[in-house]
């Protein structure tokens, strides 16, 4: 059954608290291969813990990426391929990191809030796109390596589950 989060030093580098967290996303996904589920309760963990302006998921379905699993303020349903941070990060098959969104060609603003932006590709085994994880901060350059390698890992364990 899911549980709460428990991070055990709170001023710990992002880099010391991905790590704490990777194996207790793991217990909590125990062996569900539901991606909606499990985007869903990744989603809420993430947020429990960083408290970003938004963080969710959205899935390649035909020639789009549509919304999924949420946490934050309502968001845009669909993007199409190379469009914004998300669309452009299926595009490349690659992770980006926007420090100032308004510097980035083409950002698609669904909150004039959010001013930094890491998106991580999420692959199936043959390494095809099949969603992005997107996550928004309300603060520039929010996204350091530490949470960059951390979200890569967890994006990576969640396609082994849901898309084996
Ligand atoms: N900013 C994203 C759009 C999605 S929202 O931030 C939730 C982009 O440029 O792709």
């Amino acid at each position: 059954m899911a549980g709460t989060i428990s991070i055990s030093n709170t001023r710990a580098s992002s880099e010391e608290i991905m790590q704490e967290i990777l194996p207790q996303v793991k217990a909590l996904l125990g062996d569900e291969r539901d991606e909606i589920a499990c985007m869903a309760n990744i989603a809420s963990v993430l947020q429990e813990v960083f408290n970003f302006h938004w963080i969710g998921f959205y899935r390649v379905l035909g020639d789009g990426l549509v919304l999924g699993p949420f946490q934050g303020p309502v968001a845009c349903t669909r993007i199409n391929y190379g469009k914004g941070v998300c669309g452009t990060s299926w595009a490349q098959n690659a992770t980006l990191v926007v420090d100032d969104v308004d510097t980035f060609p083409g950002h698609i603003a669904c909150s004039a809030l959010s001013k930094s932006e890491l998106v991580v590709p999420i692959r199936d085994a043959n390494g095809t796109v099949k969603a992005v994880l997107d996550i928004d901060s309300e603060r520039l350059a929010a996204f350091d390596e530490g949470l960059q390698k951390g979200m890569e890992q967890i994006c990576a364990m969640l396609a082994k589950q849901i898309y084996p």
